[in-house]
């Protein structure tokens, strides 16, 4: 593999099933890089500790990480495929930007405090944890408490039939303070949320945004194929380069972000990002009966409640997706029936499942046959830890001889 080529590097945590999402925002993105561009792509094992895990659990799931993104089209012999923790320089260059990431910079990650408050709710949800999460849970539903009676006071309010003592003015003024006294709580609420989780998250989930930067920087990659909700994480990859830089001299390169087919898809649930944690995703490996069972409870145009409303497909989750993996003459098809009502929602799923299947079916194919050859699979990361651990171990030596640490530096008095 020619090493003059601009270097990429992307990584995926293998914290449950790789989904479309996963698919259309990034993975199809590295394996069109990966013929033409120097590629490593890691699964993140060392990212996905930082919430509460399954070592057994987690294993099986690193393999099949590695066999999915494999059976997504990545080959062993175009591009770099490693696990992280088989490369321990990736722990050790976290620390050593810890020293110049300031805490504040972490603070801003929005992606930590949503992880913070979802793992504290699914830890309370499994009534896990001892005196100091119970206090932390009574904490918060005295929140919920207070949040609920001012809903109450304003549906009361409504309730009350103006006269004399209440002219409907009054009325409208008290209800109108009523709702930012709810609205006030609201905010309070989701900031208790927010700071309940961050006192119970572990150091590691606070650190993964350094991690990930590190990841990055320890190939001196430049170039990034992610989804959007990487990109705070770049910023911050990118504040430490160049923080780094100004201290000890120019040695990272600047980071840019490449945008997959989609940059963010939504769930099933038509709100949410899809995500493995949300369940309101399909599975990259999912059969085509998963398929259909799950588009089933899938979110649609809420205009459309009797089987022949006229739809508006642009508004609608559903045609999102067709969008994304239909033929161009089958998607005006679909827009054209939807807004005129010819074709119902059941059908307009059916049909979405079909097109999804055409896509899926040669990946879980290739998963099939790697499954029976697992050897293909640990021979490729043997070969990717070999590969990544060398370029590691360079940029290792480099960084801490700027640092002015490790036993080369005492050799140079
Ligand atoms: P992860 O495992 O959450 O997601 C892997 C990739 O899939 C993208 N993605 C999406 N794209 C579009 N729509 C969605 N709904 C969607 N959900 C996920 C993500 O943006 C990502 O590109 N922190 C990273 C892993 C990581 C990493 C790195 C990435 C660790 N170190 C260094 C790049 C470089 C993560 O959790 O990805």
């Amino acid at each position: 593999m020619t090493t003059d080529l601009q270097r990429v590097f992307s990584g995926i945590q293998p914290s449950g099933d790789i989904h479309i999402g996963n698919y259309l925002g990034a993975v199809k993105k590295w394996v069109e890089l990966s013929k033409t561009h120097d590629c490593l792509y890691c699964v993140v094992d060392d990212h996905a500790i930082t919430v509460d895990f399954d070592p057994v659990v987690l294993s099986q799931r690193t393999f099949n990480a590695v066999l999915t993104t494999m059976a997504c089209g990545l080959d062993p012999d175009d591009c770099t495929i490693f696990v992280q923790s088989h490369v321990p320089e990736h722990t050790e260059l976290t620390w050593l930007f810890n020293t110049i990431t300031p805490m504040g910079s972490l603070f801003r990650m929005t992606q930590f405090k949503d992880k913070a408050r979802n793992a504290l709710q699914r830890a309370l949800d499994k009534k896990q944890g001892g005196a100091r999460k119970t206090a932390l849970f009574g904490l918060k539903k005295i929140g919920d408490t207070v949040y609920k009676l001012s809903e109450k006071m304003n549906g009361s309010l409504s309730n009350i039939n103006p006269s004399e003592k209440f002219t409907p003015l009054m009325l409208e003024e008290m209800q109108k303070e009523v709702m930012k006294v709810n609205d006030y709580m609201g905010k309070i609420l989701q900031q208790l949320q927010v700071g309940l989780g961050v006192a119970d998250a572990s150091c590691a989930l606070f650190d993964y945004p350094v991690l990930q930067a590190a990841d990055i920087l320890l190939y001196k990659a430049s170039i990034v194929p992610v989804g959007e909700d990487q990109e705070q994480h770049l910023e911050l990859c990118r504040e430490i380069a160049d923080r780094f830089n100004k201290k000890f001299g120019e040695t990272f390169p600047m980071v840019s972000r490449i945008k997959g087919d989609a940059p963010r898809i939504l769930g099933l649930d038509g709100k949410n990002k899809m995500s493995k944690s949300l369940n309101n995703y399909i599975g990259i490996l999912d059969s085509k009966e998963e398929i259909v069972n799950r588009l089933k409870s899938a979110f649609t145009d809420p205009a459309r409640i009797k089987r022949d409303d006229p739809g508006h497909p642009e508004l609608c989750n559903i045609f999102s997706y067709h969008k994304l993996f239909g033929k161009i003459s089958d998607i005006e098809e679909i827009s054209a029936e939807c807004q005129k009502g010819t074709i119902s929602c059941f059908d307009c799923k059916a049909r979405l499942a079909v097109t999804i299947n055409e896509t899926l079916e040669p990946i879980r194919d290739r998963a099939d046959e790697l499954g029976r050859n697992p050897s293909l699979v640990i021979d490729a990361l043997d070969k990717g830890r070999v590969r990544a651990g060398n370029i590691a171990k360079e940029t290792m030596i480099e960084v801490k001889d700027l640092m002015g640490i490790g036993v080369n530096s005492l050799n140079k008095l």
